[in-house]
């Protein structure tokens, strides 16, 4: 997710159990450009053993170029790369860029067919359900025909942004028409909708977006429901420290500046927790991650979930 899913906090996904974190997506212009802010994307983890990057164009030759950059700037902790043919912000449509490709179907074939030339790790593609209409059964045969080599469906429109809500019956009828996986996506908010998800539509996995943010322990939820198996929720003392930890490390990786990126996370973790306004007034004033654990560890005396 772009502004989120950043080297700090797909460590913290992983830490509880996610199997695949993507990079935010990528302009593939700004990378064959040599933009510098572009190529921080590629930054790993040193314990980051498999990534999926996320790119988005239009230009199937640039988006080949860019497949080019990834997988020698990454080597064999490339997992994938995925294609943006979902994004619905009108600065991204405008180039022809995320999910104005659904208009374009035979060019989002021929961006596939591109970069499958070049790419030594599988190519994905993560769309919508179409821009105004359901268009999304034909549009993954295309996708497939061109050597994707799985999909990702959040099936709304471009037009309903995230309004409404995710429509599972199209994620269904995608799994029935390609032979290649299926990843269903869309308000998946904890154990029990990713696996009605799964049951209802066949999808071979889940995606998760907005639900691991402020609680990236739902993907520990999430595996102990597809297993069948007893779940714990953390305790507020145990959601504090999760909130601690991403503090440190965003502070320990990209320095002050980290801690102004942490100001649209914190909120999260104390979403749903009573009396926590003031403490979120102190938090966006703290100048380290040191008060922030100090501001968040004695808050633990007024407040409750
Ligand atoms: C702030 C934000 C940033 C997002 N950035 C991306 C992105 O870079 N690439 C992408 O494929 N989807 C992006 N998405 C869409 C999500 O991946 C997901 O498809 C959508 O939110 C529906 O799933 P959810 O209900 O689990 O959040 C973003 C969503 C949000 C809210």
């Amino acid at each position: 997710m772009a502004g989120y899913t950043d080297v700090v906090f797909r460590a913290l996904c992983r830490s509880f159990g996610c199997d695949l974190s993507y990079t935010e997506m990528i302009s593939a212009k700004g990378l064959t450009f040599g933009n510098v802010k572009t190529s921080e994307y590629l930054t790993l983890g040193e314990d980051e053993r498999a990534v999926a990057v996320q790119l988005f164009g239009h230009e199937p030759d640039r988006m080949a170029e860019a497949v080019k950059i990834v997988a020698d700037h990454l080597g064999p902790r490339l997992s994938c790369i995925d294609v943006n043919m979902g994004c619905p912000a009108q600065k991204i449509v405008a180039n022809g860029d995320g999910s104005a490709l659904m208009r374009t179907p035979v060019l989002a074939g021929q961006i596939v067919e591109a970069m499958k030339r070049v790419s030594p790790v599988p190519v994905t593609v993560k769309f919508r359900k179409g821009w105004d209409k359901d268009t999304c059964v034909p549009f993954a045969k295309i996708l497939e025909a061109s050597g994707a080599d799985a999909l990702t469906l959040h099936p709304r429109t471009r037009m309903q942004q995230y309004r409404g809500t995710a429509d599972r019956a199209a994620i269904g009828a995608v799994k029935a028409a390609v032979g290649i996986p299926v990843i269903g996506n869309g308000d998946i908010a904890d154990g029990e909708s990713a696996v009605s998800m799964m049951r209802e539509t066949g999808c071979d996995g889940v995606m998760i977006g907005r639900a691991a943010l402020g609680q990236p322990w739902i993907f520990r939820e999430i595996k102990a429901a597809i297993a069948g198996q007893p779940y714990t929720p953390p305790t507020l003392a145990e959601r504090l420290e999760v909130a601690v930890r991403h503090a440190e490390r965003i502070e320990q990786v990209k320095g002050p500046h980290g801690l102004v990126e942490l100001r649209k996370h914190l909120p999260r973790y104390l979403h749903g927790i009573r009396g926590s306004a003031a403490l979120r007034t102190r938090l966006n004033e703290a100048k380290n991650a040191a008060e922030i654990r100090a501001f968040l560890l004695d808050s633990l005396k007024n407040i409750t979930i």
